[in-house]
């Protein structure tokens, strides 16, 4: 029997990068590649990569240099970049770094098979298209390498939105929304499997509108409301959103749906109106409040999240202050901040930019507002009974830890057996970045 080829993929960004590296890897296991937990173990080396911000992007080209040293040790070392920076530069990254097999973007890592085959016959590959056909459908039916109690479910992908700010139309392409009854399919699968917790992942994920089993068109309420049904699912969440798609029955699920999680990261990205308009966002301060005061309505106890760039071009000290007067108004549980980055290609880029020392004051200056907000929201845990569902082994021996419903990470003393099960546990005590609690005997 011929040794199985060793694969090792790294994954850069978002979520949805993490869920297709894991369709990569289980793509690749069809071509006999098993998946090794380090770069210098591998035959194959595959880097699936982030171009959101310029920071993002540059962290592949520095990698591929750190590679050179293992590729002249060994070449027959195949190196494979793919996601979004693949998609944005193309054969560029093998012109600039020759150690590099494969680029392959993220609406046809599909092909990957042909595409090793190629390597196979010592050549290289390059496939960046937006393909006819539906990458989904193409790949393994099962989700055959997923680990552990929580998954990613890609049901939408794309962006029609084109914020100027961002690359996501350019590299992801125009917004797809995969089929329910697939879906279904592929969540009965991961349930199987022992996941317990399912996040379902797009770009503008309150933006789906798929076939439904009916025959009907489904939004992303009634794709829930389904889920919902399967037995042995205890928890969905939903991510990233866009608050425009905030649809009525949506937020109603919110206040009548049990799996559906109190947890919500909701991207408003500035609180000026003149900004959000310049951002092409086609959404006020204002109304972004009115759609988190419905949701609390349906849902009081609901923690948000949202992301924020500052020093978007034009962007000044008063712009600024009514972006600290929505978070204050808003009271999030957590939040990610950005300094503006100008991405090649988005209308942004041309525009006269902040100065950069201004920026990042800005920057330390919300993060300060949120850290804030967040110990807050922590500390208010402290004392009351939360669901936890348990994922891994604590750093302590004897520690188990897991998420709560509103995605806290907690840690408790108790047995590994937890792992992939819901418990109740009372909260006693916050730290930075995760809380304490003690295993509530069920009565
Ligand atoms: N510069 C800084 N942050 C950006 N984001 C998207 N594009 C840029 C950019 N050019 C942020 C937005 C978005 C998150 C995923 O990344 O806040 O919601
Ligand atoms: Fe980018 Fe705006 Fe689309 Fe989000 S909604 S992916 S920020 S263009």
């Amino acid at each position: 029997m011929t040794e199985a080829k060793k694969l090792y993929v790294k994954t850069y960004g978002c979520q949805m990068n993490v869920y297709d590296s894991e369709r990569m890897a289980e793509t690749l296991g069809v071509q006999g590649y098993i998946q090794v937990d380090t770069a210098e173990a591998a035959d194959m080396i595959l880097l699936n990569t982030c171009h959101i911000r310029e920071k993002a992007a540059e962290k592949l080209y520095s990698d591929l240099g750190r590679l050179k040293p293992l590729h002249d040790e060994k070449p027959d070392l195949k190196i494979g970049v793919a996601g979004c920076v693949a998609q944005a530069e193309g054969g560029e990254i093998m012109r600039r770094m020759p150690i590099v097999d494969l680029v392959v973007g993220p609406q046809t890592y599909h092909r990957l098979p042909a595409m090793m085959e190629a390597l196979d016959r010592g050549e290289t590959a390059l496939d960046t298209e937006f393909p006819e056909e539906d990458k989904f459908a193409h790949l393994p039916k099962g989700r055959g390498t997923h680990k552990g109690p929580t998954a990613f479910l890609t049901v939408q992908e794309g962006c029609d939105k084109f914020c100027s700010f961002c690359v996501v139309p350019y590299t992801r392409g125009a917004e797809v929304s995969r089929p329910a009854d697939r879906l279904l399919r592929e969540a009965r699968d991961l349930v199987e499997r022992g996941v317990r917790e399912i996040t379902l992942l797009g770009q503008n994920v309150n933006a789906y509108h798929g076939a439904g089993s009916d025959g009907a068109e489904w939004g992303l309420a009634r794709l829930v409301r389904d889920l919902a049904r399967i037995d042995g699912l205890d928890r969905i969440r939903y991510t990233t959103s866009h608050p425009n798609d905030m649809e009525d029955d949506l937020i109603a699920a919110h206040g009548d749906c049990a799996k559906l999680m109190p947890y919500l990261h909701l991207p408003v990205q500035s609180g000026s109106d003149r900004i959000l308009k310049a951002m092409n966002r086609k959404h006020t301060a204002d109304s972004y409040l009115r759609v988190i005061e419905r949701l609390r309505a349906a849902r009081p106890d609901l923690v948000l999240s949202g992301d924020f760039i500052v020093g978007f071009p034009g962007e000044s000290e008063s712009d600024f202050q009514a972006t600290l007067d929505l978070v204050r108004s808003v009271g999030y549980g957590s939040a990610y901040t950005f300094k503006y980055s100008p991405r090649p290609g988005t209308p942004a880029a041309e525009r006269a930019q902040v100065d950069a020392a201004e920026a990042d004051d800005r920057l330390q200056r919300l993060q300060a507002l949120i850290t804030e907000q967040q110990r807050a929201t922590q500390a208010a845990m402290v004392g009351r009974t939360v669901q936890v569902l348990f994922e891994k082994p604590g750093r302590m021996t004897g520690q188990v830890t897991g998420k709560s419903d509103y995605l806290h990470a907690v840690h408790v003393d108790g047995p590994e057996t937890l792992i992939g099960s819901v418990a109740p546990v009372e909260i006693v005590a916050t730290n930075t970045n995760s809380l304490a609690g003690r295993l509530v005997a069920r009565g």
